[in-house]
């Protein structure tokens, strides 16, 4: 099989496992680039030194490509891309948010340069098209369904198509991915690689805390909720006694009033659900796709039935017609 996304960042399947903070660490990185797919490092938020540690700890247990998540609106990222460089990190998975787009063109110029793959997280057509203009290999589509920030609110099965109509460059798409028909629906959608992110929480090289991953093998499907919406900082998550709390802010108080709330309630959230355990007043982040999430096992176990799912499904796709 030809495809131009495995081509271009070197792996043997077209999975890329989501940058997720907190959650994404060399351990998981390694294992799943050690499986044939991408895996990618989500520690964008963290000093450029400790960054390099993690980096250089990944290489130690892979000799695979792999990648890592950038946030082009924090002040280290010119250090960053120039330790990511000086690291011959090959791929790197970039996002801003919209009112700072205009700032992406030099630092994808410059990691591109370098020999580095870049990759641009969206979540509509429009955040699509300004990445392509920003000159992005790839884009990395994430529908509202997903786990993690929520940018967009058209959900994967409505968005993929619009995006691949809007765009040249290919589409690895996310966002209610976690089985092999979730992968062939995506190629059949106009996606070349689908980025999986909430199935991975549950893999034994993800850390986050065992209450975390019980929290997700108990929910059932329609159980996550959306809060921040109203500072236009959604984050998908369980129900629980901080969410509960975000969401009376939101439908009581003023949009400022709500906004310092909200800041001030969940600004270490996701820390204290994922290393605290703390999973009534941390933030519990995962996608529509939970009620699925049931089997904890290895990475490598993941992206192999993730495989032999996609592959046999489209292998009777000439049933179809
Ligand atoms: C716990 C968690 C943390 C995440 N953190 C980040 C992040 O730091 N940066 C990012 O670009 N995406 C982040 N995401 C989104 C994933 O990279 C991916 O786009 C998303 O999980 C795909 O949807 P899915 O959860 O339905 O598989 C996160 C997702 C989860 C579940």
């Amino acid at each position: 099989m030809t495809n131009p996304v495995c081509e271009r960042l070197g792996i043997a399947y077209p999975i890329v496992q989501g940058p997720m903070a907190w959650a994404s660490y060399g351990e998981l990185a390694a294992a799943v680039s050690n499986a044939g797919g991408l895996g990618i490092l989500g520690v964008a938020s963290v000093p450029v030194d400790e960054a390099r540690a993690e980096v250089r700890k990944t290489k130690e247990l892979t000799d695979r490509p792999f990648g890592f998540n950038a946030y082009a609106f924090v002040p280290t990222i010119d250090a960053m891309c120039e330790m990511l460089i000086e690291e011959e990190v090959p791929v790197v998975e970039i996002g801003t948010f919209p009112h700072l787009f205009h700032l992406l063109a030099p630092h994808v110029a410059r990691l591109r340069e370098a020999g580095v793959a870049v990759i641009g997280k969206a979540a509509s057509v429009s955040d699509a098209v300004a990445y392509e203009r920003a000159g992005v290999d790839f884009i990395a589509l994430k529908g509202a369904d997903g786990g993690g920030h929520i940018f967009g609110y058209t959900g994967t099965f409505s968005l993929l198509p619009q995006v691949s109509d809007a765009v040249c460059i290919p589409i690895i798409s996310g966002g209610g991915v976690a089985d092999g028909r979730g992968v062939a629906a995506s190629f059949i959608l106009g996606a070349t690689a689908v980025e999986v992110g909430s199935l991975f929480l549950l893999a034994d090289e993800c850390p986050v805390h065992p209450n975390y991953k019980q929290a997700i093998l108990s929910a059932k499907e329609g159980e996550t909720v959306l809060t921040g919406v109203i500072c236009n900082d959604a984050v998908r998550q369980l129900p629980n006694s901080l969410s509960d709390r975000l969401l009376k802010a939101e439908r009581e108080c003023t949009v400022e009033e709500a906004i310092a709330r909200i800041q001030d309630m969940a600004g270490d959230s996701l820390r204290k659900a994922a290393v605290d355990g703390d999973i009534q007043e941390g933030c519990v982040t995962v996608g529509q796709t939970v009620g699925m999430l049931k089997k904890r096992r290895s990475a490598r176990e993941i992206v192999e039935e993730l495989v032999s799912e996609y592959t046999s499904i489209l292998r009777g796709a000439p049933n179809f017609v």
